[in-house]
C-alpha cells in the first residue's frame, strides 16, 4: 500500500519506467529496515534480561564452563542496575557477585531450558540465595543405587530441577565413612533454602549390609531411589569398567563362574553379587517401607529419561519441571544428553566412561546368567510390585 500511495504521487502516470522501479526497489529497503528495527527493538526486552546478558557475555570466552560462569558473572554484574526485572534487580546483583561460587546444580538449575524459562529469574535468585542465605542440611533423599545401573544419569537430570540441590561427589558416608560423623557429613552439603530437597548418591549403600541401619537413624523419613538394570547387563557393564581399569584382569566367564559347565554362578563376586537385588532389598525393608523407596528403571532412563524423571520428581513431591524438552538423544553415544544450557559452550553429556561399549560375552554365557537371575527377579518385581521386563 504505502508503495502505491507514494509512487501515485510521486511518480505520475506519465513518468518513465525507470523511476517507478526505483521507487519500489527505495520503498523495498526502506520497509526492509523497518523490519529489521522492529525486530531489534521489539524482541530484546522480551528475552529474560539476565539470559540475554549471559549469552552476550560468553560469547565473548569459549573456555571452559568454568571460566565462563566467572566471565557471565562479571557481565552481569557491571550491568545488573538495568536489569529489566525491575523489583529483583537487588537480588541479582547479590547472584552476580556471588556467581563464581556457583556449582553446577546451579548453573543447571537457574538455566534448565525452555519449559523453566519463565522461572528463570526466579530460580537463579532462589538458589543464588540458597547459596549465601541456606543452611547445610543433612540429605532428604538418596540415590543408594546400585552400581552402573544409571545412578550419575539420574543425579545428573534431577538436579536441573531449581528445588534439588545435590552433592556432586559420591560422599560413601554410610559405608566407609560413617565414623567421621554426621557433623562431618552434613558439612558437605550444599546450603539449601527449607524449600529445597538435600540430595547425594553413593551407589554402593545398596548392597552395604549397615547401611539402611545407619540412614533409619540418621531419618527414617529418608526417601531412597534405586536405579535397577537387567542384571546380567549390569555385570557385564561392571566388569567391563573394572577391565578399562586393570586389564590383565581373567576372563568375564572365569570371574562369573565357579563351575560353568555345570552352570556354577560365583555368588561372591561382586559384579554377580549386586544383580541379586531381591537380597539386598530385603534387607531394606526391615528398616524402610518399600514406598519409601523408588525404583527407576535403568533401560527406561535410556529410552524415556523424561518419563522415568516424571516419575522421580512425583516421588520426590517436586512439581514436573525437567521434561523432555530438556533432553536430546545422541545417537553415536546412544544415550540421553541434556540439552546445552544457555551459560556452558557444550551440551551436557555424560562423561566417556558412560555408555561405553560392553567387552562381547558369549551369548550361551548371558543366557546361563539370565537363568541364574530369574528366580531373583521374579521375587524382585513381586515385592516393588513392577515388572521390569528383563527376561
Ligand atoms: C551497565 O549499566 C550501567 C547502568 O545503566 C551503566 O552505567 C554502565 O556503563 C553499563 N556498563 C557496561 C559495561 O555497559
Ligand atoms: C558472596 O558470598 C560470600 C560467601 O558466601 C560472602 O562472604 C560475600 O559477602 C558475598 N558477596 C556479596 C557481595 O554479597
Ligand atoms: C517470580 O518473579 C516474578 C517477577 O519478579 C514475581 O512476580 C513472582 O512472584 C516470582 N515468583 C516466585 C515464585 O518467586
Ligand atoms: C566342573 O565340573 C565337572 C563335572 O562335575 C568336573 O569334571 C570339572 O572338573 C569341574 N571343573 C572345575 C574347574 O572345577
Ligand atoms: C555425541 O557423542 C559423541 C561421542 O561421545 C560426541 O563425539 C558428539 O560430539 C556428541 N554429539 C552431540 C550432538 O552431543
Amino acid at each position: 500500500m504505502a508503495y502505491r500511495v507514494l509512487s501515485s504521487r510521486v511518480a505520475p502516470s506519465s513518468s518513465s519506467k525507470f523511476s517507478s522501479r526505483f521507487m519500489f526497489i527505495f520503498t523495498l529497503s526502506l520497509s526492509f529496515t523497518y523490519v529489521c528495527y522492529s525486530v531489534l527493538f521489539c524482541s530484546a526486552p522480551v528475552m529474560p534480561s539476565s539470559r540475554f546478558e549471559e549469552q552476550r557475555c560468553a560469547r565473548r570466552d569459549s573456555a571452559g564452563a568454568k571460566k565462563l560462569l566467572q566471565r557471565s558473572a562479571a557481565c552481569t554484574e557491571t550491568n545488573s542496575s538495568q536489569s529489566k526485572l525491575g523489583d529483583t534487580a537487588v537480588p541479582l546483583r547479590t547472584l552476580s557477585l556471588n556467581r563464581s561460587e556457583l556449582t553446577r546444580t546451579q548453573g543447571a538449575g537457574a538455566r534448565g531450558a525452555d519449559a523453566s524459562r519463565s522461572k528463570t529469574g526466579n530460580a537463579s535468585i532462589i538458589s543464588a540465595s540458597a547459596q549465601r542465605y541456606g543452611n547445610k542440611k543433612l540429605p532428604n533423599a538418596l540415590i543408594v543405587g546400585v552400581k552402573k545401573g544409571g545412578t550419575r544419569a539420574v543425579l545428573e537430570f534431577i538436579r536441573i530441577h531449581p528445588d534439588v540441590r545435590a552433592l556432586g561427589t559420591e560422599p560413601h558416608f554410610f559405608d566407609r565413612n560413617y565414623d567421621k560423623g554426621m557433623d562431618w557429613y552434613r558439612g558437605l552439603m550444599p546450603r539449601t533454602l527449607d524449600s529445597q530437597i538435600t540430595m547425594e548418591k553413593t551407589p554402593s549403600y545398596f548392597v552395604t549390609h549397615e547401611a539402611p541401619r545407619r540412614i533409619a537413624t540418621m531419618s527414617q523419613d529418608t526417601k531412597l531411589i534405586v536405579v535397577v538394570r537387567n542384571p546380567v547387563t549390569r555385570a557385564i557393564s561392571d566388569y567391563t569398567q573394572t577391565l578399562s581399569k586393570k586389564p590383565d584382569i581373567p576372563s568375564f566367564e572365569e570371574l562369573a563362574f565357579k563351575n560353568r559347565s555345570q552352570g556354577l554362578v560365583d555368588t561372591s563376586w561382586n559384579a554377580i553379587r549386586i544383580g541379586m537385588y531381591i537380597l539386598h532389598l530385603e534387607n531394606w525393608l526391615q528398616y524402610f517401607r518399600i514406598s519409601q523407596i523408588h525404583f527407576v528403571s535403568g533401560e527406561r532412563l535410556i529410552t524415556d529419561p523424561a518419563g522415568e524423571l516424571g516419575r522421580v520428581q512425583d516421588f520426590l513431591g517436586l512439581k514436573r519441571i525437567i521434561t523432555d524438552k530438556h533432553f536430546y538423544f545422541n545417537r553415536t553415544k546412544g544415550f540421553p544428553c541434556l540439552k546445552k544450557p544457555e551459560s556452558s559452550s557444550t551440551p551436557r553429556c555424560l562423561g566417556k566412561s558412560k555408555g561405553r561399549t560392553h567387552v562381547q560375552i558369549d551369548q550361551e554365557v548371558i543366557e546361563q546368567l539370565r537363568d541364574f537371575y530369574r528366580p531373583f527377579n521374579v521375587k524382585f518385581y513381586e515385592t516393588v510390585g513392577h515388572d521390569f521386563r528383563w527376561d
